[in-house]
C-alpha cells in the first residue's frame, strides 16, 4: 500500500544542523519557533488557541536510511528502533508535544521545538491531559538514564 501525505505547513526553528539541537522538547534549552500553515488549511485552526500544548506530527525530511537496531543519543546500548525515538525509522515521522504560545493568522508560535528548520508539518492535534496522560507510566531503558531531559544531541555518547 502506498500512502501519500501532503504537508499542511512548515516548521521554522533555530536549528540548521542535527548536532546543535535538543533531543526532545523537554530539553532544558528553551527555543522558540513557529509553524507557517498553508492557506488551504487555515480554517482548521479554529479554537486551537484555547489549548496550552499541541502535538506536532512531522516528516523527518533530512533523515536518510533506516536502522531497526539503534544506539540512541541517550544510551551506549543498542535498542530496537521502536523502543526509541531515533529518527532512522522505516517511516521517518517525528512527534513533539510543545507549548503553543499564540496564533496570529496562519502563524503558530511555539516553545520547546526539537526539529530542524523547514521540517514539513503533517498534522497538529491538541494535547489533552484527560486523553493523553496515562496512569502510572514507566520509561523502559530510559529509567536508567540520568536526567534524560537535560541532554542535547551534541552531548551524546560517542
Ligand atoms: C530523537 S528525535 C525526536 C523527535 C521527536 N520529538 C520524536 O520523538 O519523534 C530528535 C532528533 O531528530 C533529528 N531531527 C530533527 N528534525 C529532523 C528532520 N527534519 N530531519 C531529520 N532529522 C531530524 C535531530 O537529530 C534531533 O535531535
Amino acid at each position: 500500500m502506498n500512502i501519500v501525505y501532503h504537508p499542511i505547513g512548515r516548521l521554522v526553528t533555530p536549528f540548521e544542523r542535527p548536532e546543535e539541537m535538543p533531543i526532545q522538547p523537554c530539553s532544558t534549552i528553551v527555543k522558540q519557533g513557529y509553524a507557517v500553515i498553508f492557506d488551504d488549511f487555515v480554517n482548521g485552526l479554529k479554537d486551537l488557541a484555547m489549548f496550552s500544548h499541541v502535538v506536532l506530527i512531522y516528516h523527518l525530511h533530512k533523515q536518510s536510511g533506516v536502522s531497526l537496531l539503534v544506539k540512541p543519543f541517550l544510551d551506549v546500548e543498542e535498542h530496537g528502533v521502536f523502543a526509541t525515538r531515533a529518527p532512522a525509522r522505516p517511516n521517518p515521522i517525528g512527534m513533539s508535544v510543545v507549548r503553543l504560545l499564540k496564533i496570529e493568522g496562519n502563524i503558530l508560535f511555539f516553545e520547546n521545538l526539537d526539529m530542524l528548520n523547514d521540517t514539513p508539518l503533517l498534522d497538529i492535534k491538541p494535547y489533552v491531559p484527560e486523553f493523553d496522560r496515562p496512569d502510572n507510566p514507566t520509561s523502559g531503558w530510559l529509567s536508567n538514564v540520568e536526567n534524560p531531559s537535560a541532554m542535547r544531541s551534541d552531548e551524546r555518547f560517542v
